[in-house]
């Protein structure tokens, strides 16, 4: 199998369908130039028109976009329609609900985890809920500017409240619920939260997860570390309420389905059912300048602390209304399905706030892949007639290996567009997609872009873009609206450097609370541009091929973890002295982790340790961060300075034999070393 970013360059063009191009927003590559056109020679007028979408209680004046992206001319910053004031909230639903009469439509189609579990949630019903829990949150002393930690699984509630906090001018951080106590925590105390809102518990496949006990021990970590921001905890009783009267899917013998013991203090929890039924179902929204904060979302750093990216009001409705609607061509009839989970920002764009802003239907999933069967997807997009359908290239790998059988079982015949996002798509991986689920009749829109970028910044348009397979974009076909971008070269690699010279509307505005991070970590390497971290390769046609992380990043199934912080909790443990994480390829996950741990005297390196220190990793980061190899290093690769040679250890991992100029390392003989304790299986 080819592995992602392998680089295997494919020539043949796949054209967008006819039956697409005939009604599609953006129906050819003449139509995509001209837009592109004005949006660079004209971005005040592009962004202007897209703005006259929306609902503004204070129009937008003057000139759109400002910013400075050169560190020599003085401090970074963006703003987009600063003066203007708006609401996202009413934006995303009242305006669909009462300017355009939209009340009655269908906003998601909630599908648990389990197929006996389900329910639709319209435009009217959706703004009511989170009404509610806006005066709810009021209630419990939020105020405008105040930040509320949300750890929650794909539940309805966590739409309400992310949009809650739109609504009354609070700043959500949600903290995808698969994160450890520990990692909860530091994001807690990062962005001082007043509020934390939880659920008592989720099942994710098979297993019951107690979420409010994780909740719990974050806050106490925050307590124990001084730091206790968080005043009181809202409860949604998932759990106890929807999932506990009966799930077939759950294959536990004798059939009784387990009570959660969720731990309560009556003095900082209030229970989500109580206090939603007690309070009105209007309320007035705030309203803010398009430049006040809409959200944070950490993301992994390289110096192994999260970066809290923060994103603005107007600038981030603008960019991820527009990218849904062209990138998915959306039309009034579509069933939309982004798998992604919310706690990640392909959640936050393009299931909660792009889609909403169109007025879309989408649908929103609890569930796994491979739950209670490997035909899960295909179940629900027969079931609900998607039409598009987005998801990441590690479920596509996942699923492939299952054969045609659990897919031929249903009706695809719904689908029209396929869209993958978070890290290089293999052509095998793309191949299978097009042809087994899109029935080579829907183009696969491969859409790069970042927790920093907001929403997508290069992808094909469907009906306008011939397609590569495994290629994010072509130079041709950066999305319209916006940036030139420049691919500078990488004089380490020989790799091209993916660098952006103008600002879009949706990038990101700074690290919360750390202006000298943002700037040191996104602008400083080239005066003048946003620098993305990753690299990539164009072919003779102009296309880009995304060659991954060219930092200390590893993207683990299209999630991005940092070695450093892998690295300091193997360090945390008693028996390691040191330890240094790099990447090796993986079939289903695209790349994994390899670690390598040099271990105190007198400790012995033997499978009970390497369990412990996978456990510890896993306790401290949280599920997707688990090891696949540990290795034992008597020694590491370093240069007489004491860097540790990174390159060396990655091709030790994959096995290459052939390592290259080592005369910079201070004791080769510890390479040989390290090829004898080599792990070949996980
Ligand atoms: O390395 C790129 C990879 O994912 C990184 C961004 O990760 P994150 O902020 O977690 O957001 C993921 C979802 C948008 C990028 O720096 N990446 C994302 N999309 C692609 C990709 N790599 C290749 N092809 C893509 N389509």
């Amino acid at each position: 199998m080819v592995v992602p970013g392998s680089q295997h360059i494919e020539d043949k063009m796949y054209h967008p369908p006819e039956g697409l191009q005939k009604d599609a927003h953006v129906p050819d590559f003449n139509c995509y130039l001209e837009l592109y056109k004005k949006s660079i020679e004209e971005p005040d007028v592009f962004w202007k028109e897209v703005a006259s979408d929306f609902y503004w209680k204070k129009p937008p004046t003057g000139q759109i976009l400002q910013y400075n992206f050169d560190v020599t001319k003085g401090n970074i910053y963006v703003k987009c329609m600063e003066g203007a004031t708006t609401n996202m909230c009413y934006n995303v639903l009242d305006r669909n609900v009462k300017d355009k009469n939209l009340g009655e439509r269908v906003a998601f189609y909630w599908e648990g985890n389990s197929p006996d579990h389900h329910e639709a949630i319209t435009y009217g019903q959706l703004l009511g809920q989170v009404c509610r829990c806006s005066n709810t949150l009021k209630q419990m002393g939020v105020r405008k500017g105040d930040r509320v930690a949300i750890y929650l699984p794909m539940i309805p509630e966590l739409v309400y409240t992310m949009l809650a906090c739109t609504r009354i001018g609070a700043v959500h951080s949600i903290v995808f619920a698969g994160f450890s106590a520990e990692s909860l925590c530091e994001r807690i105390m990062d962005s001082q939260c007043s509020i934390l809102v939880t659920a008592d518990g989720v099942y994710r496949g098979e297993k019951l997860i107690n979420l409010k006990q994780i909740a719990d021990e974050a806050l106490e970590k925050c307590r124990e570390k001084a730091s206790a921001t968080v005043t009181r905890c809202l409860v949604v009783k998932h759990h106890a309420l929807r999932t506990q009267d009966g799930d077939s899917s759950v294959n536990l013998t004798p059939v009784v389905f387990p009570v959660v013991q969720t731990p309560w203090d009556a003095a900082c929890d209030v229970c989500w059912e109580e206090v939603m039924g007690q309070v009105s179902e209007q309320c007035e929204p705030e309203w803010l300048d398009a430049e006040d904060p809409l959200f944070i979302l950490y993301t992994s750093g390289s110096t192994g602390k999260p970066k809290g990216v923060l994103h603005t009001v107007a600038g981030y409705l603008l960019y991820t209304s527009l990218t849904f609607k062209y990138v998915f061509d959306h039309q009034p009839d579509d069933v939309y399905w982004c798998t992604a989970d919310i706690g990640w920002i392909t959640g936050h764009s393009y299931i909660t706030y792009g889609p909403l802003a169109n007025g879309a239907t989408s649908v929103l999933f609890e569930g796994i892949p491979v739950h209670p069967h490997v035909g899960r997807f295909w179940e629900v997009i027969e079931k609900y007639r998607v039409t598009k359908f987005y998801t990441a290239p590690t479920a596509i790998r996942l699923l492939m290996k299952y054969g045609l059988d659990p897919v031929q079982k249903y009706d695809l015949s719904s689908l029209r567009i396929l869209g993958t996002v978070g890290e290089p798509i293999n052509p095998e991986a793309w191949h299978w997609y097009h042809e087994v689920i899109g029935q080579k009749r829907c183009p696969v829109v491969d859409t790069f872009w970042q927790t920093e970028t907001g929403g997508h910044v290069l992808t094909p348009l469907p009906a306008a873009t011939p397609l590569k397979p495994g290629s994010a974009v072509s130079y041709h076909h950066i999305y319209i609206h916006r940036v030139h971008s420049v691919f500078s070269r990488e004089p380490r690699s020989g790799l091209l450097l993916q660098v952006f010279r103008r600002p879009w509307p949706g990038i990101m505005r700074t690290v919360y609370g750390n202006q000298e991070r943002f700037e040191s970590t996104y602008f400083k390497k080239f005066p003048g541009f946003y620098v993305t971290g990753d690299g990539c390769r164009r072919d003779k046609d102009g296309y880009y091929w995304i060659a991954g992380r060219i930092d200390d990043m590893i993207n683990v199934s299209g999630h991005l973890l940092s070695t450093a912080e892998v690295e300091a909790s193997l360090t945390d443990h008693g028996a390691v002295a040191e330890a240094a994480v790099v990447s090796r390829p993986h079939a289903v996950k695209g790349e994994c982790l390899y670690c390598f741990v040099t271990l105190k005297d007198c400790r012995e390196f033997n499978r009970t340790l390497v369990d412990e220190l996978k456990r510890q990793v896993r306790e401290k980061i949280g599920p997707i961060a688990t090891p696949d190899f540990i290795q034992n290093a008597p020694g590491l690769p370093k240069t007489r300075s004491g860097k540790i040679m990174r390159r060396v250890l990655r091709q030790i991992a994959r096995n290459e034999k052939d390592l290259g100029d080592l005369s910079t390392m201070a004791d080769p003989k510890v390479v040989e070393v390290l090829f004898n304790h080599r792990c070949e299986t996980a």
